[in-house]
């Protein structure tokens, strides 16, 4: 019997369910195109994966963590944002801010899959959204 690893490069981690379990991506993939699915990620931060219209897992996971005062917050799939119930943020659907008085864009994450594995790692290039290093690194 070989445990599975639990850790990859760069800082890699497994996501996980709410137990701690890790999750398949089978699992995930399962849910229909344009699903915001939450796992634990780093350090066990909330963290939304994107199921694409291809039926594939998005790159890029966004981290369930409100940048005024860290509420988390749910996706609106008829407005196509996250809209945090604490004081009001919107955000877009690749974490902008849409509305304040959310300071800054929500943390993002890479994601990656390997043999039904889902692997979450730090964002430590570029944010594509703002052209700038990361406010988080
Ligand atoms: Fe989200 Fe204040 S914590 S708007």
């Amino acid at each position: 019997f070989i445990p599975p690893v639990e850790s990859g490069e760069g800082g890699a981690i497994l996501a996980k369910d709410i137990l701690g379990n890790a999750i398949p991506a089978s699992q995930i993939l399962a849910e229909p195109a344009d699903t915001r699915a939450l796992v634990a990620g780093l350090a066990g931060e909330p963290t939304y994966l994107t199921v694409k219209p291809d039926g594939t897992l998005d790159s890029v996971g966004i981290v369930n963590n409100c940048t005024h005062l860290g509420c988390t917050f749910p996706w609106n799939a008829i407005d196509r944002q996250f809209q945090c119930p604490c004081h009001g943020s919107r955000y877009s659907s690749d974490g902008s801010v849409v509305r304040g008085p959310a300071p800054l864009p929500l943390k993002l994450v890479r994601v990656a899959v390997k043999d039904n594995s889902i692997w979450i790692s730090p964002w430590t290039e570029i944010d594509p959204r703002t052209g700038e290093t990361p406010w988080w690194v």
